[in-house]
Protein backbone atom coordinates (compact mmCIF):
# COMPACT_ATOMS: atom_id res chain seq x y z
CA UNK A 1 0.00 0.00 0.00
CA UNK A 2 1.11 3.26 -0.82
CA UNK A 3 -0.20 6.48 0.77
CA UNK A 4 1.02 9.87 -0.05
CA UNK A 5 0.04 12.55 2.13
CA UNK A 6 -1.10 15.77 0.40
CA UNK A 7 -0.53 19.61 2.18
CA UNK A 8 -1.91 23.29 1.57
CA UNK A 9 0.05 25.13 4.55
CA UNK A 10 1.83 27.83 2.51
CA UNK A 11 -1.08 30.60 2.44
CA UNK A 12 -4.71 30.27 3.93
CA UNK A 13 -7.39 27.37 3.24
CA UNK A 14 -4.62 24.82 4.95
CA UNK A 15 -5.34 21.57 4.32
CA UNK A 16 -4.50 17.65 4.12
CA UNK A 17 -5.28 15.07 1.49
CA UNK A 18 -4.60 11.36 1.94
CA UNK A 19 -4.43 8.98 -1.53
CA UNK A 20 -4.03 5.51 -0.85
CA UNK A 21 -2.66 3.81 -4.21
CA UNK A 22 -3.11 6.38 -6.21
CA UNK A 23 -7.08 6.66 -5.32
CA UNK A 24 -8.15 9.80 -2.92
CA UNK A 25 -9.24 8.52 0.41
CA UNK A 26 -10.20 12.25 2.02
CA UNK A 27 -9.76 15.96 2.06
CA UNK A 28 -10.24 17.89 4.97
CA UNK A 29 -10.21 21.18 5.54
CA UNK A 30 -8.42 23.09 9.03
CA UNK A 31 -10.72 25.37 9.10
CA UNK A 32 -14.11 23.43 10.16
CA UNK A 33 -12.17 21.67 13.47
CA UNK A 34 -10.32 24.71 14.43
CA UNK A 35 -13.49 27.05 13.68
CA UNK A 36 -10.75 29.90 12.30
CA UNK A 37 -12.04 30.92 9.12
CA UNK A 38 -9.46 29.64 5.81
CA UNK A 39 -7.36 28.06 9.04
CA UNK A 40 -4.79 31.03 9.20
CA UNK A 41 -3.82 34.37 7.79
CA UNK A 42 -1.44 34.72 4.93
CA UNK A 43 1.84 35.73 6.46
CA UNK A 44 5.73 35.17 6.02
CA UNK A 45 6.04 33.82 9.73
CA UNK A 46 2.68 31.72 9.32
CA UNK A 47 4.00 29.00 7.31
CA UNK A 48 5.02 26.50 10.24
CA UNK A 49 1.31 26.49 11.39
CA UNK A 50 0.37 22.83 10.23
CA UNK A 51 -3.10 22.01 9.85
CA UNK A 52 -2.27 18.69 12.53
CA UNK A 53 -6.30 18.40 13.28
CA UNK A 54 -7.25 17.94 9.29
CA UNK A 55 -4.40 15.58 9.02
CA UNK A 56 -5.43 13.91 11.90
CA UNK A 57 -9.19 13.89 10.66
CA UNK A 58 -7.93 12.52 7.03
CA UNK A 59 -6.05 9.66 9.07
CA UNK A 60 -9.25 8.65 11.00
CA UNK A 61 -11.29 8.64 8.00
CA UNK A 62 -8.35 6.79 6.16
CA UNK A 63 -8.45 4.48 9.35
CA UNK A 64 -4.56 5.49 9.17
CA UNK A 65 -2.36 6.31 11.39
CA UNK A 66 0.67 8.34 10.45
CA UNK A 67 3.57 5.80 10.57
CA UNK A 68 2.00 4.17 7.74
CA UNK A 69 2.95 8.14 5.39
CA UNK A 70 5.15 6.98 2.63
CA UNK A 71 5.43 10.60 1.77
CA UNK A 72 4.39 14.18 2.26
CA UNK A 73 3.80 16.27 -0.63
CA UNK A 74 3.37 19.96 -0.03
CA UNK A 75 1.47 22.21 -2.44
CA UNK A 76 4.20 24.99 -3.37
CA UNK A 77 8.23 24.87 -4.01
CA UNK A 78 10.16 27.58 -1.77
CA UNK A 79 13.13 27.42 -3.75
CA UNK A 80 10.95 28.47 -6.85
CA UNK A 81 9.90 31.11 -4.96
CA UNK A 82 12.80 32.06 -3.74
CA UNK A 83 14.51 32.16 -6.98
CA UNK A 84 12.38 34.62 -8.26
CA UNK A 85 13.53 37.47 -6.27
CA UNK A 86 15.11 39.96 -7.84
CA UNK A 87 13.66 38.52 -10.99
CA UNK A 88 9.90 39.86 -9.65
CA UNK A 89 9.79 43.68 -10.04
CA UNK A 90 9.15 45.57 -6.14
CA UNK A 91 6.15 47.23 -5.21
CA UNK A 92 6.45 50.93 -3.84
CA UNK A 93 6.17 51.06 0.48
CA UNK A 94 6.47 47.11 1.25
CA UNK A 95 6.57 46.84 4.76
CA UNK A 96 9.86 45.81 5.89
CA UNK A 97 10.32 42.37 6.74
CA UNK A 98 6.91 41.14 4.37
CA UNK A 99 6.32 39.52 1.44
CA UNK A 100 8.83 40.57 -1.39
CA UNK A 101 11.81 41.69 0.99
CA UNK A 102 15.16 39.71 0.18
CA UNK A 103 14.28 39.45 4.47
CA UNK A 104 10.89 38.50 4.06
CA UNK A 105 11.29 35.79 1.34
CA UNK A 106 14.28 34.21 3.54
CA UNK A 107 12.37 33.86 6.28
CA UNK A 108 9.50 32.54 4.34
CA UNK A 109 11.25 30.26 2.25
CA UNK A 110 13.15 28.71 5.95
CA UNK A 111 9.94 28.29 6.94
CA UNK A 112 8.44 26.32 4.73
CA UNK A 113 11.75 23.92 4.73
CA UNK A 114 11.02 23.25 8.37
CA UNK A 115 8.04 21.46 7.80
CA UNK A 116 9.63 17.96 7.59
CA UNK A 117 11.36 18.55 11.10
CA UNK A 118 7.57 19.89 12.54
CA UNK A 119 5.63 16.39 11.03
CA UNK A 120 8.56 14.70 12.80
CA UNK A 121 8.17 16.35 15.81
CA UNK A 122 5.02 15.78 16.61
CA UNK A 123 4.63 12.15 14.71
CA UNK A 124 7.76 10.72 15.60
CA UNK A 125 8.68 9.92 12.10
CA UNK A 126 10.52 11.46 9.95
CA UNK A 127 8.74 10.81 6.06
CA UNK A 128 10.26 12.68 3.21
CA UNK A 129 8.61 15.85 1.96
CA UNK A 130 8.25 16.69 -1.92
CA UNK A 131 8.13 20.57 -2.41
CA UNK A 132 5.62 20.56 -5.65
CA UNK A 133 4.95 24.52 -7.82
CA UNK A 134 1.47 25.55 -6.31
CA UNK A 135 -0.54 26.38 -9.95
CA UNK A 136 0.54 22.43 -10.80
CA UNK A 137 -1.20 21.70 -7.75
CA UNK A 138 -4.56 23.66 -8.28
CA UNK A 139 -3.93 22.34 -12.35
CA UNK A 140 -3.17 18.43 -11.45
CA UNK A 141 -6.56 18.71 -8.68
CA UNK A 142 -9.29 20.16 -11.16
CA UNK A 143 -7.79 17.32 -13.94
CA UNK A 144 -7.91 14.50 -11.60
CA UNK A 145 -11.72 15.42 -10.81
CA UNK A 146 -12.74 16.41 -14.21
CA UNK A 147 -14.93 14.01 -16.25
CA UNK A 148 -11.98 13.67 -19.30
CA UNK A 149 -8.44 11.89 -20.17
CA UNK A 150 -7.53 14.91 -21.81
CA UNK A 151 -8.00 18.30 -20.81
CA UNK A 152 -6.92 21.73 -21.44
CA UNK A 153 -6.28 23.28 -17.86
CA UNK A 154 -5.77 26.80 -16.62
CA UNK A 155 -5.29 28.15 -13.17
CA UNK A 156 -5.83 31.68 -11.86
CA UNK A 157 -5.26 32.97 -8.23
CA UNK A 158 -3.52 35.80 -6.67
CA UNK A 159 0.18 34.07 -6.66
CA UNK A 160 1.58 30.68 -5.98
CA UNK A 161 5.69 30.92 -6.46
CA UNK A 162 6.06 33.70 -8.60
CA UNK A 163 3.36 33.26 -11.01
CA UNK A 164 -0.65 34.29 -10.75
CA UNK A 165 -1.88 32.70 -13.91
CA UNK A 166 -1.10 29.28 -15.81
CA UNK A 167 -2.41 27.28 -18.39
CA UNK A 168 -1.27 23.94 -20.08
CA UNK A 169 -2.80 20.44 -20.87
CA UNK A 170 -3.62 16.79 -19.20
CA UNK A 171 -2.03 14.73 -22.03
CA UNK A 172 -0.89 11.24 -22.31
CA UNK A 173 -0.81 11.05 -18.58
CA UNK A 174 1.55 13.97 -17.79
CA UNK A 175 1.06 17.62 -17.11
CA UNK A 176 1.98 20.35 -19.45
CA UNK A 177 2.78 23.68 -19.36
CA UNK A 178 2.03 26.01 -21.75
CA UNK A 179 1.84 29.49 -20.75
CA UNK A 180 2.18 31.93 -17.22
CA UNK A 181 1.86 34.94 -15.84
CA UNK A 182 4.16 36.60 -12.87
CA UNK A 183 3.34 38.84 -10.68
CA UNK A 184 2.55 41.65 -10.16
CA UNK A 185 -0.25 40.70 -13.35
CA UNK A 186 -2.35 39.18 -10.86
CA UNK A 187 -6.43 39.08 -11.43
CA UNK A 188 -6.71 37.57 -7.81
CA UNK A 189 -4.99 40.33 -5.92
CA UNK A 190 -7.05 42.84 -7.75
CA UNK A 191 -9.99 41.46 -6.51
CA UNK A 192 -8.83 41.56 -2.52
CA UNK A 193 -7.72 45.31 -3.45
CA UNK A 194 -10.84 46.28 -4.69
CA UNK A 195 -12.88 44.63 -1.70
CA UNK A 196 -10.18 46.39 0.53
CA UNK A 197 -10.88 49.40 -1.05
CA UNK A 198 -14.37 48.92 -0.40
CA UNK A 199 -13.80 48.66 3.37
CA UNK A 200 -14.64 44.98 3.48
CA UNK A 201 -11.85 42.23 4.39
CA UNK A 202 -9.67 41.11 1.45
CA UNK A 203 -9.56 37.17 1.12
CA UNK A 204 -12.64 36.89 2.74
CA UNK A 205 -15.41 39.03 1.47
CA UNK A 206 -14.68 39.30 -2.32
CA UNK A 207 -18.53 36.97 -2.19
CA UNK A 208 -19.85 40.64 -0.92
CA UNK A 209 -17.57 42.47 -3.94
CA UNK A 210 -19.36 39.98 -6.48
CA UNK A 211 -22.90 40.27 -5.19
CA UNK A 212 -22.82 43.93 -5.26
CA UNK A 213 -21.85 44.10 -8.94
CA UNK A 214 -25.25 43.54 -9.78
CA UNK A 215 -26.46 46.48 -8.35
CA UNK A 216 -23.66 48.53 -10.24
CA UNK A 217 -22.60 50.22 -13.33
CA UNK A 218 -19.91 49.16 -15.06
CA UNK A 219 -19.20 52.36 -17.23
CA UNK A 220 -18.77 54.49 -14.38
CA UNK A 221 -14.78 52.94 -13.45
CA UNK A 222 -14.39 50.75 -16.99
CA UNK A 223 -12.04 53.52 -17.81
CA UNK A 224 -9.99 53.50 -14.04
CA UNK A 225 -9.64 49.77 -13.65
CA UNK A 226 -8.41 49.60 -16.91
CA UNK A 227 -5.60 51.66 -16.10
CA UNK A 228 -4.64 49.36 -13.30
CA UNK A 229 -5.20 46.53 -15.78
CA UNK A 230 -4.98 46.26 -19.36
CA UNK A 231 -6.24 43.58 -20.99
CA UNK A 232 -3.47 42.41 -24.40
CA UNK A 233 -4.40 41.20 -27.61
CA UNK A 234 -2.96 38.13 -26.92
CA UNK A 235 -5.44 37.38 -24.08
CA UNK A 236 -3.44 38.15 -21.52
CA UNK A 237 -3.38 41.25 -19.21
CA UNK A 238 -0.77 43.57 -17.60
CA UNK A 239 -1.00 45.41 -14.22
CA UNK A 240 0.28 48.89 -14.06
CA UNK A 241 2.34 48.69 -10.14
CA UNK A 242 2.51 52.01 -9.85
CA UNK A 243 -1.20 51.97 -9.45
CA UNK A 244 -1.80 48.42 -7.94
CA UNK A 245 0.65 48.29 -5.20
CA UNK A 246 -0.39 45.11 -4.23
CA UNK A 247 1.78 44.51 -1.76
CA UNK A 248 1.96 47.73 0.32
CA UNK A 249 -0.41 48.00 2.94
CA UNK A 250 -2.77 50.87 1.95
CA UNK A 251 -5.01 51.20 -1.24
CA UNK A 252 -3.58 54.62 -2.62
CA UNK A 253 -3.79 53.59 -6.28
CA UNK A 254 -7.37 52.30 -6.37
CA UNK A 255 -8.05 55.75 -3.75
CA UNK A 256 -6.61 57.59 -7.17
CA UNK A 257 -9.08 55.83 -9.63
CA UNK A 258 -11.98 55.37 -7.34
CA UNK A 259 -12.29 57.81 -4.71
CA UNK A 260 -11.55 57.88 -0.76
CA UNK A 261 -11.77 53.86 0.44
CA UNK A 262 -14.63 53.55 2.72
CA UNK A 263 -13.71 53.37 6.05
CA UNK A 264 -15.44 50.65 8.19
CA UNK A 265 -18.24 53.08 9.76
CA UNK A 266 -19.38 54.01 6.06
CA UNK A 267 -22.23 52.50 4.54
CA UNK A 268 -21.60 50.81 1.62
CA UNK A 269 -22.88 52.29 -1.19
CA UNK A 270 -24.65 49.96 -3.84
CA UNK A 271 -28.51 51.72 -4.17
CA UNK A 272 -29.67 55.48 -4.16
CA UNK A 273 -27.94 58.38 -6.21
CA UNK A 274 -24.46 57.31 -4.85
CA UNK A 275 -23.74 53.07 -6.10
CA UNK A 276 -19.91 53.87 -5.84
CA UNK A 277 -18.92 50.60 -4.41
CA UNK A 278 -21.17 48.76 -6.36
CA UNK A 279 -20.38 50.82 -9.50
CA UNK A 280 -16.44 49.63 -8.62
CA UNK A 281 -17.34 46.17 -8.14
CA UNK A 282 -19.32 46.18 -11.50
CA UNK A 283 -16.47 47.10 -13.56
CA UNK A 284 -14.14 44.54 -11.50
CA UNK A 285 -16.93 42.42 -12.63
CA UNK A 286 -16.86 43.01 -16.12
CA UNK A 287 -13.29 43.30 -16.46
CA UNK A 288 -13.05 39.76 -14.48
CA UNK A 289 -15.70 38.27 -17.33
CA UNK A 290 -13.35 39.54 -20.71
CA UNK A 291 -9.99 38.52 -19.07
CA UNK A 292 -11.38 35.45 -17.89
CA UNK A 293 -12.76 34.58 -21.71
CA UNK A 294 -9.60 35.90 -23.30
CA UNK A 295 -8.00 33.70 -21.28
CA UNK A 296 -10.03 30.74 -22.23
CA UNK A 297 -9.90 31.55 -26.42
CA UNK A 298 -5.71 31.61 -25.97
CA UNK A 299 -5.81 28.35 -23.66
CA UNK A 300 -8.37 26.67 -26.29
CA UNK A 301 -5.42 27.83 -29.34
CA UNK A 302 -2.75 26.81 -27.57
CA UNK A 303 -4.15 23.23 -25.88
CA UNK A 304 -5.67 22.13 -28.98
CA UNK A 305 -8.00 19.97 -26.68
CA UNK A 306 -11.87 20.54 -26.65
CA UNK A 307 -12.53 20.72 -22.45
CA UNK A 308 -11.32 22.76 -19.77
CA UNK A 309 -10.66 22.13 -16.05
CA UNK A 310 -10.41 25.55 -14.41
CA UNK A 311 -8.98 25.69 -10.78
CA UNK A 312 -7.58 28.64 -8.29
CA UNK A 313 -9.55 31.04 -6.19
CA UNK A 314 -10.83 32.90 -8.91
CA UNK A 315 -12.31 30.38 -10.88
CA UNK A 316 -15.13 30.37 -7.77
CA UNK A 317 -16.87 33.57 -9.50
CA UNK A 318 -19.61 32.28 -10.78
CA UNK A 319 -20.37 34.56 -13.11
CA UNK A 320 -17.14 34.06 -14.95
CA UNK A 321 -17.16 30.31 -15.55
CA UNK A 322 -20.67 31.17 -16.78
CA UNK A 323 -18.85 33.38 -19.05
CA UNK A 324 -15.99 31.08 -20.17
CA UNK A 325 -19.11 28.62 -21.17
CA UNK A 326 -20.80 31.27 -23.18
CA UNK A 327 -17.45 32.01 -24.78
CA UNK A 328 -17.91 28.91 -26.83
CA UNK A 329 -13.86 28.30 -26.55
CA UNK A 330 -14.46 25.43 -25.54
CA UNK A 331 -17.32 22.35 -25.32
CA UNK A 332 -17.14 21.40 -22.12
CA UNK A 333 -16.29 23.62 -19.09
CA UNK A 334 -15.15 22.13 -15.55
CA UNK A 335 -15.01 24.10 -11.82
CA UNK A 336 -13.55 22.14 -9.67
CA UNK A 337 -15.23 22.59 -6.37
CA UNK A 338 -12.00 22.81 -4.27
CA UNK A 339 -10.44 26.02 -6.79
CA UNK A 340 -9.10 28.01 -3.50
CA UNK A 341 -5.87 26.95 -1.95
CA UNK A 342 -7.58 24.01 -0.14
CA UNK A 343 -7.74 21.48 -3.20
CA UNK A 344 -4.12 21.93 -4.04
CA UNK A 345 -3.36 19.51 -1.40
CA UNK A 346 -5.17 17.00 -3.14
CA UNK A 347 -3.16 17.99 -6.05
CA UNK A 348 -0.14 17.62 -4.91
CA UNK A 349 -0.52 14.14 -3.25
CA UNK A 350 -1.31 13.26 -6.93
CA UNK A 351 1.37 14.85 -8.48
CA UNK A 352 4.33 13.26 -6.16
CA UNK A 353 2.53 9.36 -6.74
CA UNK A 354 2.66 9.93 -10.24
CA UNK A 355 0.03 7.20 -10.58
CA UNK A 356 -2.84 8.63 -9.34
CA UNK A 357 -6.24 8.18 -11.26
CA UNK A 358 -8.92 10.73 -12.41
CA UNK A 359 -12.41 9.79 -11.18
CA UNK A 360 -15.04 12.60 -11.95
CA UNK A 361 -16.41 14.09 -8.63
CA UNK A 362 -19.95 13.13 -9.23
CA UNK A 363 -20.11 14.97 -5.62
CA UNK A 364 -17.98 16.90 -3.26
CA UNK A 365 -18.64 15.01 0.01
CA UNK A 366 -14.87 14.31 0.00
CA UNK A 367 -14.37 15.35 3.86
CA UNK A 368 -13.61 13.36 7.04
CA UNK A 369 -17.60 12.22 8.18
CA UNK A 370 -18.29 12.38 11.48
CA UNK A 371 -17.01 9.40 13.63
CA UNK A 372 -19.40 6.51 14.95
CA UNK A 373 -21.73 7.39 17.81
CA UNK A 374 -20.51 11.17 17.26
CA UNK A 375 -24.43 12.48 16.86
CA UNK A 376 -25.86 10.52 20.10
CA UNK A 377 -22.84 11.86 21.78
CA UNK A 378 -23.10 15.68 20.81
CA UNK A 379 -27.24 15.34 22.14
CA UNK A 380 -26.58 13.77 25.09
CA UNK A 381 -23.92 16.69 26.01
CA UNK A 382 -26.35 18.82 24.92
CA UNK A 383 -29.17 17.43 26.83
CA UNK A 384 -31.43 17.03 24.15
CA UNK A 385 -33.79 14.24 23.03
CA UNK A 386 -34.31 13.54 19.54
CA UNK A 387 -34.94 9.82 18.34
CA UNK A 388 -33.77 8.24 14.69
CA UNK A 389 -36.26 8.04 12.27
CA UNK A 390 -36.61 6.57 8.88
CA UNK A 391 -36.44 8.87 5.88
CA UNK A 392 -39.85 8.41 4.83
CA UNK A 393 -41.01 10.50 8.27
CA UNK A 394 -38.22 12.67 8.64
CA UNK A 395 -38.10 13.91 4.78
CA UNK A 396 -42.56 14.10 4.74
CA UNK A 397 -42.13 16.71 7.80
CA UNK A 398 -39.41 18.36 6.59
CA UNK A 399 -41.31 19.32 4.06
CA UNK A 400 -44.09 20.15 6.21
CA UNK A 401 -41.97 22.82 8.24
CA UNK A 402 -39.97 24.13 4.88
CA UNK A 403 -43.94 24.64 3.64
CA UNK A 404 -44.82 26.60 6.83
CA UNK A 405 -41.80 29.34 5.70
CA UNK A 406 -39.51 27.55 8.39
CA UNK A 407 -35.20 27.51 7.91
CA UNK A 408 -34.40 23.81 8.27
CA UNK A 409 -30.50 22.89 9.02
CA UNK A 410 -29.96 19.66 7.04
CA UNK A 411 -26.41 17.85 8.35
CA UNK A 412 -25.42 14.80 6.57
CA UNK A 413 -22.31 12.29 6.68
CA UNK A 414 -19.11 13.53 5.24
CA UNK A 415 -18.88 17.56 4.68
CA UNK A 416 -18.19 19.35 1.57
CA UNK A 417 -14.85 20.21 0.58
CA UNK A 418 -14.34 23.38 -0.37
CA UNK A 419 -16.18 26.44 0.01
CA UNK A 420 -20.08 26.03 -1.33
CA UNK A 421 -22.30 23.82 0.87
CA UNK A 422 -24.17 21.18 -0.72
CA UNK A 423 -26.74 19.93 1.20
CA UNK A 424 -24.44 17.98 3.87
CA UNK A 425 -24.62 20.85 6.12
CA UNK A 426 -26.65 23.72 4.40
CA UNK A 427 -29.62 26.05 5.38
CA UNK A 428 -32.91 24.82 3.22
CA UNK A 429 -35.90 27.39 3.31
CA UNK A 430 -38.47 28.25 0.65
CA UNK A 431 -37.96 29.89 -2.13
CA UNK A 432 -41.38 31.32 -3.66
CA UNK A 433 -41.22 34.79 -1.43
CA UNK A 434 -38.19 37.31 -1.78
CA UNK A 435 -39.04 38.37 1.97
CA UNK A 436 -37.53 34.54 2.64
CA UNK A 437 -33.93 36.11 1.25
CA UNK A 438 -34.31 39.47 3.80
CA UNK A 439 -35.14 37.17 6.35
CA UNK A 440 -32.22 34.99 5.93
CA UNK A 441 -29.67 37.85 5.99
CA UNK A 442 -31.13 39.66 8.55
CA UNK A 443 -32.22 37.05 11.28
CA UNK A 444 -30.13 34.02 10.14
CA UNK A 445 -26.90 34.89 8.62
CA UNK A 446 -26.54 38.21 10.02
CA UNK A 447 -25.14 39.70 5.85
CA UNK A 448 -26.05 42.78 4.17
CA UNK A 449 -28.94 43.00 2.77
CA UNK A 450 -28.44 42.57 -1.04
CA UNK A 451 -26.22 39.39 -0.19
CA UNK A 452 -28.15 36.51 -3.15
CA UNK A 453 -28.73 32.92 -1.86
CA UNK A 454 -28.70 30.05 -4.37
CA UNK A 455 -31.37 26.98 -5.04
CA UNK A 456 -30.84 23.63 -4.44
CA UNK A 457 -32.83 21.65 -7.88
CA UNK A 458 -33.26 18.30 -8.96
CA UNK A 459 -30.94 17.86 -12.21
CA UNK A 460 -34.78 16.79 -14.30
CA UNK A 461 -36.15 20.21 -13.33
CA UNK A 462 -33.10 22.50 -14.17
CA UNK A 463 -34.36 23.44 -17.62
CA UNK A 464 -37.99 24.73 -16.17
CA UNK A 465 -35.90 27.30 -13.63
CA UNK A 466 -32.44 28.00 -15.26
CA UNK A 467 -30.88 28.61 -18.56
CA UNK A 468 -27.71 26.89 -17.90
CA UNK A 469 -25.46 26.58 -21.35
CA UNK A 470 -24.11 23.45 -23.04
CA UNK A 471 -21.06 22.27 -21.11
CA UNK A 472 -21.60 24.03 -17.87
CA UNK A 473 -23.90 21.43 -16.67
CA UNK A 474 -21.74 19.98 -14.52
CA UNK A 475 -20.79 23.05 -12.96
CA UNK A 476 -24.01 23.22 -11.70
CA UNK A 477 -23.64 19.89 -9.23
CA UNK A 478 -21.32 22.38 -7.36
CA UNK A 479 -22.95 26.21 -7.12
CA UNK A 480 -19.83 26.78 -9.16
CA UNK A 481 -21.68 29.28 -12.30
CA UNK A 482 -24.31 31.70 -12.00
CA UNK A 483 -27.22 31.33 -14.63
CA UNK A 484 -29.81 33.61 -16.07
CA UNK A 485 -33.54 32.11 -13.61
CA UNK A 486 -35.88 31.63 -16.75
CA UNK A 487 -38.70 34.59 -17.06
CA UNK A 488 -41.30 32.53 -16.21
CA UNK A 489 -39.97 31.51 -13.46
CA UNK A 490 -38.52 33.95 -11.58
CA UNK A 491 -41.96 35.08 -9.29
CA UNK A 492 -41.65 30.88 -8.53
CA UNK A 493 -38.47 31.08 -6.99
CA UNK A 494 -37.83 34.72 -6.12
CA UNK A 495 -35.92 34.55 -3.10
CA UNK A 496 -33.09 32.85 -5.06
CA UNK A 497 -33.42 35.33 -7.81
CA UNK A 498 -30.23 37.88 -7.68
CA UNK A 499 -30.31 41.98 -8.84
CA UNK A 500 -29.30 40.96 -12.32
CA UNK A 501 -31.67 38.01 -13.40
CA UNK A 502 -29.11 35.23 -12.53
CA UNK A 503 -28.71 32.66 -9.64
CA UNK A 504 -25.92 29.84 -8.54
CA UNK A 505 -27.53 26.60 -8.31
CA UNK A 506 -26.71 23.28 -7.03
CA UNK A 507 -28.32 19.92 -9.47
CA UNK A 508 -28.69 17.09 -7.21
CA UNK A 509 -29.39 13.70 -8.33
CA UNK A 510 -30.96 10.54 -6.88
CA UNK A 511 -27.70 9.24 -6.76
CA UNK A 512 -24.85 11.98 -5.66
CA UNK A 513 -28.05 13.12 -3.27
CA UNK A 514 -30.90 10.55 -2.66
CA UNK A 515 -32.10 11.97 0.63
CA UNK A 516 -32.14 15.74 -0.83
CA UNK A 517 -33.60 14.67 -4.37
CA UNK A 518 -36.27 13.12 -2.02
CA UNK A 519 -37.07 16.34 -0.04
CA UNK A 520 -37.17 18.13 -3.53
CA UNK A 521 -39.97 16.01 -4.77
CA UNK A 522 -42.19 15.94 -1.44
CA UNK A 523 -41.50 20.01 -1.80
CA UNK A 524 -42.69 20.35 -5.00
CA UNK A 525 -46.00 17.76 -4.18
CA UNK A 526 -46.78 20.31 -1.64
CA UNK A 527 -46.37 23.42 -3.15
CA UNK A 528 -45.49 22.80 -7.35
CA UNK A 529 -41.86 24.60 -6.93
CA UNK A 530 -39.38 21.87 -6.49
CA UNK A 531 -36.98 24.14 -5.71
CA UNK A 532 -35.44 25.44 -2.14
CA UNK A 533 -32.95 27.89 -1.02
CA UNK A 534 -29.62 26.44 -0.25
CA UNK A 535 -26.94 28.03 2.16
CA UNK A 536 -24.06 27.07 4.15
CA UNK A 537 -24.92 26.15 7.38
CA UNK A 538 -22.88 28.65 9.62
CA UNK A 539 -23.36 32.38 11.00
CA UNK A 540 -20.42 34.02 10.49
CA UNK A 541 -18.11 31.50 10.91
CA UNK A 542 -16.63 27.99 9.02
CA UNK A 543 -19.44 25.82 7.93
CA UNK A 544 -20.15 23.54 10.99
CA UNK A 545 -17.88 20.33 11.07
CA UNK A 546 -19.52 18.15 14.03
CA UNK A 547 -22.50 17.59 15.13
CA UNK A 548 -21.65 18.92 18.74
CA UNK A 549 -21.21 22.28 15.93
CA UNK A 550 -24.40 21.48 14.31
CA UNK A 551 -26.45 21.77 17.73
CA UNK A 552 -24.31 24.70 18.80
CA UNK A 553 -24.88 26.77 15.78
CA UNK A 554 -28.68 25.58 15.98
CA UNK A 555 -29.40 26.50 19.57
CA UNK A 556 -27.83 30.12 19.43
CA UNK A 557 -29.43 31.14 15.84
CA UNK A 558 -32.61 31.80 14.52
CA UNK A 559 -32.34 28.01 12.68
CA UNK A 560 -36.29 26.62 13.07
CA UNK A 561 -35.22 23.12 13.05
CA UNK A 562 -32.13 20.65 12.54
CA UNK A 563 -32.32 17.61 10.75
CA UNK A 564 -28.94 15.82 12.39
CA UNK A 565 -28.18 12.59 10.02
CA UNK A 566 -31.85 10.56 11.08
CA UNK A 567 -33.24 12.70 13.78
CA UNK A 568 -35.12 16.14 13.75
CA UNK A 569 -35.25 18.57 16.17
CA UNK A 570 -37.65 21.74 15.99
CA UNK A 571 -37.66 24.76 18.29
CA UNK A 572 -40.86 25.78 20.50
FE1 LIG B 1 -3.61 29.27 -5.01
Amino acid sequence: MKVVLGLNAVFHDSSAALLVDGRLRVIAEEERPSRVRHAKRAGVDNTPILPYLAIDEALREAGLDFSRVDEVAYSFDPAARFAALGRVPGDPDIPAGDYGTPEGERRFRDFILLTGSLLEARYGRKVPVRFIPHHDCHMAAAYHSCPWDEAALLCVDGIGEDDTCTWGRWRGGALEKLGRLEYPHSLGFLWERVTQWAGLTPNLDEGTTMAMAAYGDPARFRAALRRVMEPLPDGTFRVDPALARFRAPDVKGFEELLGPRRRAQEPLLWQGTDRRHADAAAALQELTEELLCGLARRVRREAGLPNLALAGGVTLNCLGNNAVARSGAFDGVWAFPAAKDCGTAFGAACLADGKARREEWLHAYRGPAPAAGATAKALAEARLEAPAQGDGALIARSAELLEQGKVVAWFEGAPETGPRALCHRSLLADPRDAAMRDRLNREVKHRQLFRPYGPVAREEDADEFFDIPPGLRRACRFMLAAVPVKARAKSRIAAVVHGDGTTRPQLVTKSSHPRLHALLGEFGKRTGTPVLVNTSFNDREPIVDSPAHALATFQRTAIDALVLEDRLLVKG
